[in-house]
């Protein structure tokens, strides 16, 4: 993917397996959120392909490839400020599988209560805390009914208890049989739920195997400041 110049994702190869946890990591400015943007649509690739199952769906639009099982969460969250938190997880539902109000309410009730926004559900969005942003997020991609999800820096922010709450909702979501990129810094997360790890530097695959295959190798060691992994944080 190049923005003028600028190859921001480059040479890069992997696969997702079903109900696999692909852990994603990399500097800042690496190309992991431009990469997931490429998968769902959000940018043409310059050049390469992406393949859902065995259909090609590289360039296509975003809520074509949300209705074929993709969902992403965003880095920066933006919701329907002025939409109650119910509202804005019923869009996805609406939206993502073309369902009757009646079952997307249905199907809205049980994503807030398996993400734990019950206590926010009425409360317009813009007004909540950031970690209830951060599952109101997933909730939306969730309520899409999509069996991938992407999520991008979905625990960005939070304290050591609620990323413990936050894992807890992810092997909940794994164990119902999506399955899911996780881009994170949070070395805890990253290591805690990932079944491979893959690392982006320059735009560039560095890395991919088993978590403690990842951490232990040097070039990945090397990529990160002061070559202590510093800029995974611990939490
Ligand atoms: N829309 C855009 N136009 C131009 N350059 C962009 C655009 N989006 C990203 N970039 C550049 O592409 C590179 C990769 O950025 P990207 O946001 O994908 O990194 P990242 O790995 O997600 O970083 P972070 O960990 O900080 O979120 C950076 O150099 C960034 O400045
Ligand atoms: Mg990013």
């Amino acid at each position: 993917m190049k923005f003028g110049a600028l190859a921001a994702v480059q040479m890069v190869s992997f696969s997702l397996n079903p109900g696999e946890i692909l852990g994603m990591i990399g500097p800042n400015g690496a190309g992991k959120t431009t990469l997931l943007n490429c998968v769902i649509g959000i940018h043409k690739p310059t050049s390469g392909k992406i393949f859902l199952n065995q259909i090609d769906i590289t360039g296509m639009k975003p809520h074509k490839i949300c209705r074929m099982g993709l969902a992403k969460t965003s880095q920066i969250m933006e919701p329907f400020m002025a939409m109650t938190v119910f509202e804005n997880v019923l869009v996805g539902a609406l939206h993502g599988g073309r369902m009757r109000m009646r079952p997307a309410t249905e199907q809205t009730e049980k994503v807030i209560e398996l993400v734990g926004l019950k206590q926010y559900a009425y409360k317009l969005s813009g007004s909540i805390p950031v970690p209830a942003r951060r599952r109101l997020e997933l909730a939306r991609a969730l309520a899409s009914g999509a069996n991938i999800l992407l999520l991008d820096e979905n625990m960005a922010g939070l304290n050591p208890h609620e990323i413990d709450e936050a894992l807890e909702i992810l092997k909940k979501i794994r164990n119902s049989g999506k399955s899911l990129i996780v881009i994170e810094h949070i070395m805890r997360v990253v290591m805690g739920i990932s079944d491979r790890i893959i690392v982006l530097n320059y735009g560039s695959k560095i890395a991919e195997g088993f978590p403690e295959e990842v951490v232990n190798d040097e070039t990945v060691i090397k990529a990160y400041l002061g070559g202590k992994l510093s800029s995974l944080k611990v939490a």
